[in-house]
């Protein structure tokens, strides 16, 4: 199974991935994810990508690309992949395509998390995530059993960097202007299956499993 989840910043995308990459067994590939493990490493990529992150702009897309490039050839996503976050721009799909097609494979499905702008800020403004594991949570939708506690590892419960209400709007404004063109480059394909992500998670995921689930 070969996936996308695309939608604005805080639409859902790595709570809804939790279930779905456990469904199918395929690794989940969160550009988002992998960056902030290169700012937190220190790396070449990490210093370079911080400013653009800290301040809500997308990271170039030339380090980008060779980033999932490298990811995608790797032997686990030989089963198949989710990935989150990527592409973002009309050029990060056509490499998408140009790599799948080098490799003999096509994706399966793109699904779109509708929400609006603001569902997004009033999730966003409330997130938090284990500084350890990654698990995120939401101070009133969905808390953790002991205040600013992973309940899975017990890690601290932090807020990130860009998740300041002046940053998130930039982020949606990002998002409108250079990643929602890709609903049309994905209709175009006849791959793209919107599914309505303004209710609570389990139902937001009742309606991914009913829109084929990605499947
Ligand atoms: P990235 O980490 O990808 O951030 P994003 O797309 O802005 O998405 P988020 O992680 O903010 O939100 P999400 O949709 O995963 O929502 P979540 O499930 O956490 O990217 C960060 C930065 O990296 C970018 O700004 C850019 O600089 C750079 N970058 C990354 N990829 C790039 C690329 N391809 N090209 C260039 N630059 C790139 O949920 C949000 C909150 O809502 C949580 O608190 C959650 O508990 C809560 N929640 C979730 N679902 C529900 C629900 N149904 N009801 C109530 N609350 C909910
Ligand atoms: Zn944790």
């Amino acid at each position: 199974m070969r996936l996308i989840l695309l939608g604005p910043p805080g639409a859902g995308k790595g709570t809804q991935a939790a279930s779905v990459i456990e469904r199918f067994t395929i690794p989940h590939l969160s550009t988002g994810d992998m960056l902030r493990d290169h700012v937190k490493r220190g790396t070449v990529l990490g210093v370079e990508a911080k400013s653009f992150m800290d301040s809500g702009k997308l990271v170039p897309d030339g380090l980008i690309i060779a980033m999932m490039e490298d990811r995608l050839r790797q032997e686990d996503c030989g089963r198949g992949f989710l990935l989150d976050g990527f592409p973002r721009t009309l050029p990060q799909a056509e490499a998408l395509d140009a790599l799948l097609s080098r490799l003999g494979v096509s994706l399966d499905a793109v699904v779109l998390l509708d929400v609006t702008d603001g569902v997004v800020v009033e999730r966003l403004c409330g997130r938090r995530v284990c500084k350890d594991c990654g698990a995120i949570y939401h101070v009133s939708f969905h808390p953790s059993r002991v205040s600013g506690i992973c309940d899975l590892c017990g890690g601290e419960l932090v807020q990130r960097d860009d998740d300041r209400e002046d940053v998130i709007r930039k982020r949606l404004g990002v998002y409108h202007e250079q990643t929602s063109p890709l609903v049309a480059y994905y209709e175009k394909q006849d791959i793209l299956r919107r599914v309505n992500a303004e209710g609570a998670p389990d139902a937001v995921c009742r309606n991914l499993e009913k829109q084929g689930g990605a499947a």
